[in-house]
């Protein structure tokens, strides 16, 4: 071969390679601080600034940059992913708008504790079912651990997102995403019904479970209790309002937190980036261990941790809609659960508890945590779910 056609041929291999490496560019919202980390003194080979102030850029980015910036929002910020990717640049300035809005809308929250929407709350308390709650409970419970590192772990989380859209499978307002976690391979599963604003109501649980204290990747954990039964009042409290039609003002969110038995860590990554994200919440209920009936009240309100108005709102809701239920309060002494997660973020939390914590489930955290310790059956987590639709119609409105 001639020494030309050789270079003709070398040099149309770079040609061909390098337009195979070169990635496409990609626009992106991205937080400043994040944006000056990953773009020092602006290096980059795209258009930067098209649009910038204190808080936010609009850049365009090479898509081979998104590991590097996704690690370093990790590792130097602490948060996930912290970055946002537009389809054009219309979407991102929607994105934006929407955005500032939220950031000067949630210095003026302002929470109606009002109880006055007896008509609906009392249809639709009436559809609750124990045998829904049960089953949920039993499902999950089957499932070897649910624990926040192992297979069994991942599997049922992933199982709890496709109940949930089949569920809602006829609602188009409704969706349901798996929210990854950077340092775990267990997802947080979040439906969002659409209200007509952005603010947000939320109900939450963890879905994980944990025993033992070496091996807990393969150690048997029911967590039939804790928390299988709050996971399954979420779930009765999200078919009874998607079945009744229900369209709320708010944009009503479920969250599944993963890996809370580990130090609360998915719901802490869920409610900053809320916090980030500027997103304006009127109230948090958390649901962890709702059906094991240890003491002479029947939902006993933590103290601690949690927002007083909204729990006196719980207190005047189980009287005016439960009234053959007795509640009361206590202390758990610590953050023991993912409504500290969102009190830390300065949004309103309650956590209505199965007993006083002295009289709570003893057999929680082995493999003694399964339905028949819990009365096999759920008539205790059936009152949860009737608070909770209460809470969420009367909060709505
Ligand atoms: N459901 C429990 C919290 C709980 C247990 C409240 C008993 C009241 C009585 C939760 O899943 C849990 O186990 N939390 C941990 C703390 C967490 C930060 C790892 C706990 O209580 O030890
Ligand atoms: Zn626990």
């Amino acid at each position: 071969m001639n020494s030309f056609i050789l270079r003709l041929l070398v040099g149309s291999l770079i040609l061909i390679s390098s337009s195979f490496a070169s990635t496409p560019k990609k626009l992106i919202t991205i937080g400043r601080d994040l944006k000056e980390a990953a773009f020092p003194q602006g290096k980059s080979n795209y258009k930067h600034g098209i649009f910038e102030d204190d808080e936010l850029s609009l850049i365009e980015v090479s898509e081979s940059d998104f590991e590097r910036i996704s690690h370093l929002a990790h590792e130097k910020f602490n948060r996930c992913g912290g970055f946002m990717v537009h389809e054009n640049e219309n979407m991102a300035w929607k994105e934006i708008d929407n955005k500032k809005n939220r950031l000067s809308a949630q210095k003026s929250v302002m929470v109606d504790y009002g109880i006055n929407q007896q008509a609906t709350v009392k249809n639709l308390i009436k559809e609750v079912q124990e045998t829904n709650i049960r089953e949920v409970i039993l499902k999950l419970s089957s499932f070897k651990n649910r624990y926040y590192k192992s297979e069994s772990g991942s599997k049922s989380s992933i199982w709890l997102s496709e109940y949930w859209k089949s569920l809602v499978a006829h609602r188009s307002d409704i969706t349901v995403n798996r929210w990854k976690h950077s340092s775990w391979p267990q997802d947080t599963i979040i439906v969002e019904i659409k209200g007509k604003t952005e603010d947000k109501i939320v109900i939450g649980g963890h879905a994980d479970s944990i025993a033992g204290w070496w091996g807990r990747e393969r150690a048997r954990a029911p967590g039939a209790d804790d928390n299988a039964s709050g996971i399954a009042t979420m779930t009765e409290i999200l078919r009874v309002l998607v079945n009744s039609n229900y369209q709320p003002q708010n944009t009503i969110v479920f969250a599944a937190y993963a890996a809370e038995e580990v130090g609360l860590l998915g719901s802490k990554e869920v409610a900053k980036s809320f916090k980030d994200d500027g997103q304006n919440v009127l109230g948090v209920l958390q649901l962890d261990m709702t059906n094991f009936n240890g003491s002479d009240l029947d939902i006993v309100l933590m103290s601690d941790y949690t927002n007083e108005a909204q729990n006196n709102f719980i207190g005047g809701l189980i009287d005016t809609y439960l009234p053959g239920l007795s509640w009361g309060y206590d202390k758990c002494g610590y953050a023991c659960s993912d409504h500290a997660s969102w009190n830390s973020q300065g949004y309103p939390a309650s956590m209505p508890f199965e007993a006083k914590k002295g009289d709570s489930n003893r057999h929680i955290h082995s493999d003694r945590d399964t339905l028949s310790r819990s009365g096999d059956n759920a008539n205790h987590a059936k009152k949860f779910a009737k608070m909770g639709v209460a809470f969420v119609l009367e909060l709505d409105n």
